[in-house]
């Protein structure tokens, strides 16, 4: 469930007319709802409430700091996976012992970053990492909390660019070897062992990869438990798909997935940790977009918007279906038209929908993409030296914009012209 609906004949975030965002913004912007934020957040506390267990938003997904305030006012942990991350969860006011430090090739200056700063725990991912880990925290004299990334070597059942738990994935380190590493690890000074972590891959849409994964976990956890380890807790990443299509998709629910865990690690006595960021942010945001012309073509019609593939890239590099649907809500019977929805950017992959039914629509109308939220503002670029798209802020019948659009002055004073050119 989200809060984008039509009222009124206007499609409306919460409380407010998604025209008249644009008309104050232009276009094209994304929209997120501050509701659907706390709901998607709320979902999964409660679907994991009977066990001690934190739930850190994956920020690659929606970056924004007024929505990490958002869910880190909540209670929220954050899973950062950059320093630039890391700095954006404690510009929102997250505390460093809620924050969590994924990723293959975090620098020595991200280490001393976050060990200043304060951290909960890294998720290391190979012995290399180890090694320089307990290198920088010795040198700053403190003492690292670390959970070990290990790679299940099992099929997500996921688009391939975006599945991590295979052996043949850069990801973690192999299962078969962990009891090694993390011997390597209890002997190396200023590193403290506190967790296992596993992650398997994004958008999956069934349970039973999860349940694979985490019995491998459970395994796992009782075998370093036996070699003298304190593993008390478990950080089972994000990954748990959402519906892109209102009609036929049904991923599992929150509470189904977190019935799940309880069942298969709840006796553990360990603290869960999950990194979701597509299912809190995904369905919380929409990019809305003005149809520059309409172009009639050879056997098929294009709908050529201001949005293209810079600023929402995932149909062009995923294949990724965003329904797309008109802010002045069609009337009931109206006839619907198959167009290539398409963006201004000059190459072809710059296709957001190929014959895709939609109502009549004209110049001037606007459209919005749903399930944006999550993937789409993070990943924009400035690709045709088009102005990176602006964010808005939906709480009740109050918006905000949460990034402005820069100006071209702005985006042309970043260049700078040697003096000897
Ligand atoms: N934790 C780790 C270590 C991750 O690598 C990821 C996502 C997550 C958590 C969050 O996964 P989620 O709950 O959002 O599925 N750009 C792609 C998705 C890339 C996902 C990368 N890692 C897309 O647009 O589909």
């Amino acid at each position: 469930m989200d809060h984008f609906l039509y009222r009124d004949g206007i499609l409306h975030a919460e409380d407010v007319a998604l025209a008249d965002i644009a008309a104050t913004v232009g276009t094209p912007f994304y929209c997120y709802s501050a509701a659907t934020l706390t709901r998607h957040y709320q979902l999964f506390t409660e679907a994991l409430s009977p066990l001690p267990h934190l739930v850190c938003f994956a920020i690659k997904s929606l970056s924004n700091v007024a929505v990490l305030k958002l869910l880190g006012d909540l209670g929220a942990g954050m899973d950062v996976v950059s320093g630039g991350e890391y700095r954006r969860a404690r510009a929102a006011g997250v505390p460093g012992d809620r924050i969590v430090f994924s990723g293959v090739g975090k620098t020595r200056e991200e280490m001393r970053l976050a060990l200043n700063g304060g951290i909960r725990q890294f998720n290391v991912e190979s012995e290399p990492e180890l090694r320089a880990l307990s290198d920088v925290a010795v040198s700053l004299g403190v003492t690292a909390p670390i959970a070990l990334r290990v790679n299940p070597d099992v099929d997500a059942r996921t688009h391939e660019k975006i599945a991590t738990g295979k052996s043949e994935n850069k990801f973690g380190v192999p299962i078969a070897k962990a009891r090694a590493v993390y011997a390597e690890a209890a002997r190396l000074p200023g590193i403290d062992v506190v967790g296992i972590d596993v992650h398997i891959g994004s958008q999956l849409t069934e349970l039973a990869p999860f349940e694979a994964a985490f019995t491998k976990v459970r395994e796992l956890t009782e075998a370093l438990r036996a070699d003298g380890h304190n593993i008390r807790r478990l950080d089972l990443g994000g990954g748990l798909g959402i519906p892109y299509t209102r009609s036929n998709e049904a991923p599992p629910l929150p509470t189904e997935y977190g019935a799940m865990i309880r069942r298969v690690l709840g006796d553990l006595g360990c603290e869960i940790e999950i990194e979701p960021g597509r299912l809190i942010s995904g369905n919380s945001g929409v990019l809305v977009s003005q149809v520059v012309y309409v172009k009639n073509g050879e056997g098929r019609d294009f709908l050529i918007l201001d949005a293209a593939m810079n600023d929402l890239v995932r149909p062009s590099m995923y294949g990724a279906h965003h329904d797309i649907i008109p802010v002045v809500e069609p009337a009931a019977a109206s006839p619907v038209q198959a167009f290539d929805v398409v963006g201004p950017v000059c190459e072809t992959g710059d296709t957001f929908a190929k014959a895709r039914a939609l109502p009549h629509l004209a110049e001037g109308d606007l459209v919005a993409f749903r399930s944006a939220g999550a993937y789409g503002a993070v990943m924009a670029s400035e690709y045709n030296t088009r102005p990176l798209v602006p964010e808005v802020l939906v709480k009740g019948d109050h918006f905000a914009v949460i990034r402005a659009r820069p100006t071209f002055d702005e985006i042309l004073s970043r260049d700078t012209i040697p003096e000897w050119l």
